[in-house]
């Protein structure tokens, strides 16, 4: 591990007052839940257009909802890393402490962490298609594909965001507050290709925020951030929580 840029961005954090974190999937890959890109990637053995797309969902439900179950069983036969746990704590380091999130698997929740801004939902919802209620169901399997709405009868869908969809109006305006507002923005294990999310630390940035990102391959946020640190998020924000400790204490 580069212990110069780690101590680099303790040394950021240090006295940071609005503090935001932007994660992707690979915060979750050393829990086991396999990444979107990349060589293992969902996206290499799976098409996204398949699956997550609102066409899909109409052209073949129980398809759709098979791989969601699948991927349901993934992430319930996981825990939370360090670097999960790591994050969660920072919510009473910082002033100001807001956790964007990318992911759908609800492990920062599962960490510890509250009101995080998930951009494109969580897996264990699941979201009426004709009223637009949305229900927590944590069961796996579910007791029957594709499940319904016990209300009104009519076919329930993964509250998640599909390609082609927007994202929810005030979750990601929030976020942009946020980042605009920020000191220092960490970005987390995501490949910073999918936008609304990918714009989000460029608008911390040229709000004057620095940038700081963890993650062991190059994206195309590196050249705008103000320290990358090439590596797995489980090993370096505990190392930079180490180190923030040791400046706290001095
Ligand atoms: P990607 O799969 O595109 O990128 C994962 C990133 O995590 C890559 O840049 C990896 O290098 C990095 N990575 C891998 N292991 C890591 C580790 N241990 N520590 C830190 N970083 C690591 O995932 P996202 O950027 O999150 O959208 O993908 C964005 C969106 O694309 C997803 O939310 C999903 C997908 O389509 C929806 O489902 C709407």
């Amino acid at each position: 591990m580069d212990e110069d840029n780690v101590g680099a961005a303790a040394e950021l954090l240090r006295g940071a007052e609005r503090v935001v974190a932007l994660t992707g999937a690979g915060i979750s890959a050393e829990s086991g839940v396999p990444t979107f890109r990349g060589q293992d990637g969902l996206w290499k053995t799976y098409r996204a257009q398949e699956l997550a797309t609102p066409e899909a969902f109409r052209a073949d439900p129980t398809l759709v909802w098979e791989w969601y179950e699948w991927r349901r069983g993934r992430v319930a036969a996981v825990e939370p890393n360090p670097g999960h746990r790591i994050l969660a704590r920072w919510a009473a380091v910082f002033r100001s402490f807001t956790l964007i999130t990318q992911n759908v698997d609800g492990l920062h929740a599962r960490a510890g962490s509250v009101d995080v801004l998930e951009l494109h939902g969580n897996i264990w919802k699941l979201r009426c298609t004709a009223e637009g209620t949305v229900v927590e169901d944590r069961r796996h399997p579910l007791p029957k594909l594709p499940p319904h709405c016990s209300s009104c009868g009519a076919l329930l869908r993964p509250h998640i965001v599909w390609f082609g969809e927007s994202l929810d109006g005030p979750t990601i305006t929030r976020a942009f507050a946020a980042s605009q507002a920020s000191n220092v923005m960490l970005v987390i294990g995501t490949s910073a290709v999918v936008h609304p999310a990918a714009s989000l630390p460029f608008t911390a940035a040229g709000s004057g925020a620095r940038v700081i990102e963890i993650n062991p391959e190059p994206t195309p946020l590196t050249a705008t951030a103000h320290l990358s640190l090439r590596g797995q998020a489980g090993l370096i924000l505990p190392a930079i929580d180490e180190r923030l400790g040791t400046l706290r204490q001095a």
